[in-house]
């Protein structure tokens, strides 16, 4: 028997995520069909995206920044239109607002899913912006989102959803990223769905968004050489990623619920313990980070970290705090900055080792017993 005190958990592991796939006979295959960029394995990959999320179209892209900048682009964000987003999501969408020389409008979040606020979104209707970014965090839909979208659209606000972390999550079958005008996803190798690399996509219900945002990744071309739409970029998803993307998805529901039981026994272990947990584990979270917060949350860190588990922060610094931006006058979150200072991530992914798991649990809950 192992040692439980020499055992190192590691907080994510791409070897563990991708064991069940053959990925080098996937690889080979590509390479063997000499096309490497926007051919078979792209266009499945997207008409498979679209039908598992039941939605009309899906345009790959290199990465989620990327999607989330070209959904601003696509749906008519420009130079000094505001956006209305979150502060705590680590400066994602942030960084594509900045891209489309807009300024992000920050409101606070509600505390239970550390999503935005219903209200705050509201009271922050006076500033007129063009669009609005609504991010599913740690894997959990936002409970507000359609409440959002529905006041959205009589005012004629876009909206759009940053799913990078919430690939399969849903609400009465219906999922993250169908509710807003354009919705975003990130295939970073640790997201729920994962390449082997950078990948992105927009999925949209609007045939014009669609078409625009197929024109704006590939240089604005409406056909080879030809510019027709402004301020197009390079960024495609390449045929690897596809390919890997294409054999994972069929899983995709299976290892979230894998990632579900996991933060379902964290959550029963950690009952007692003077922890705010993730309030709710059912099919509208996807477990993409499981996050508690404690008063104690720096002595934690360090007393996880001594005992060979690794956690991390999601995130830091709030946006409107980052110091790149030197903010004269920064608003005040207040909600969203209490939070950041007691989050912390602990080890949650499928195919996690089951040692791992039970290692966690101990030393969270000898932290609380040494007092
Ligand atoms: C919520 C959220 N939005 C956007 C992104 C950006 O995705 P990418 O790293 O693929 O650019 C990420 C990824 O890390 C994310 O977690």
């Amino acid at each position: 028997m192992s040692d439980k005190k020499n055992i190192n958990v590691p907080f994510f592991s791409t070897s563990r995520v991708n064991s069940k796939f053959d990925l080098s006979s996937i690889a080979q295959q590509v390479i063997d069909s000499y096309w490497y960029i926007l051919g078979n394995e792209v266009n499945e990959f997207e008409k498979e995206f679209a039908d598992y999320l039941n939605i009309k179209h899906c345009i790959s892209v290199a990465n989620g920044t990327d999607a989330l900048t070209i959904a601003l682009k696509t749906v008519g964000v420009s130079r000094g239109d505001k956006v209305i987003t979150t502060a705590n999501a680590g400066f994602y969408s942030s960084t594509a607002i900045y891209a489309v020389d807009a300024e992000p409008i920050y409101v606070d979040i509600d505390t239970e899913s550390l999503t935005m606020s219903f209200a705050d979104f509201v009271a922050a209707l006076d500033c007129q912006p063009k669009a609005v970014i609504v991010t599913h965090l740690y894997g959990k839909l936002s409970p507000a989102i359609k409440e959002i979208a529905a006041l959205a659209k009589e005012k004629g606000i876009k909206v759009i959803e940053d799913c990078a972390q919430a690939h399969g999550a849903k609400n009465n079958n219906r999922h993250a990223g169908t509710f807003g005008d354009v919705a975003c996803f990130s295939f970073y190798p640790t997201k729920n769905l994962g390449a082997l690399g950078d990948g992105g996509a927009i999925v949209t219900s609007h045939d014009e968004f669609a078409v625009n945002a197929r024109h704006l990744r590939q240089y604005g071309w409406t056909e080879k050489y030809h510019v027709t739409v402004k301020d197009g970029q390079n960024s495609r998803l390449d045929e690897l990623q596809a390919a890997f993307l294409r054999a994972k998805l069929p899983f995709l529901d299976e290892s979230n619920e894998e990632r579900r039981q996991i933060a379902q026994r964290y959550n029963s272990e950690f009952s007692k313990l003077p922890l705010v947990l993730p309030a709710l584990i059912d099919e509208g979270y996807v477990a993409h980070l499981y996050v508690i917060q404690s008063e104690h949350r720096d002595e934690l860190a360090i007393y996880l970290k001594n005992n060979g588990v690794s956690c991390d922060i999601h995130y830091p610094v709030p946006d409107h705090l980052q110091s790149a931006y030197n903010y004269r006058n920064p608003i005040k979150l207040t909600r969203t900055e209490r939070v950041c200072e007691k989050i912390i991530s602990l080890p949650c992914y499928q195919g996690m080792d089951e040692t791992h798991i039970d290692k966690v649990i101990s030393t969270v809950c000898d932290f609380f017993r040494r007092g």
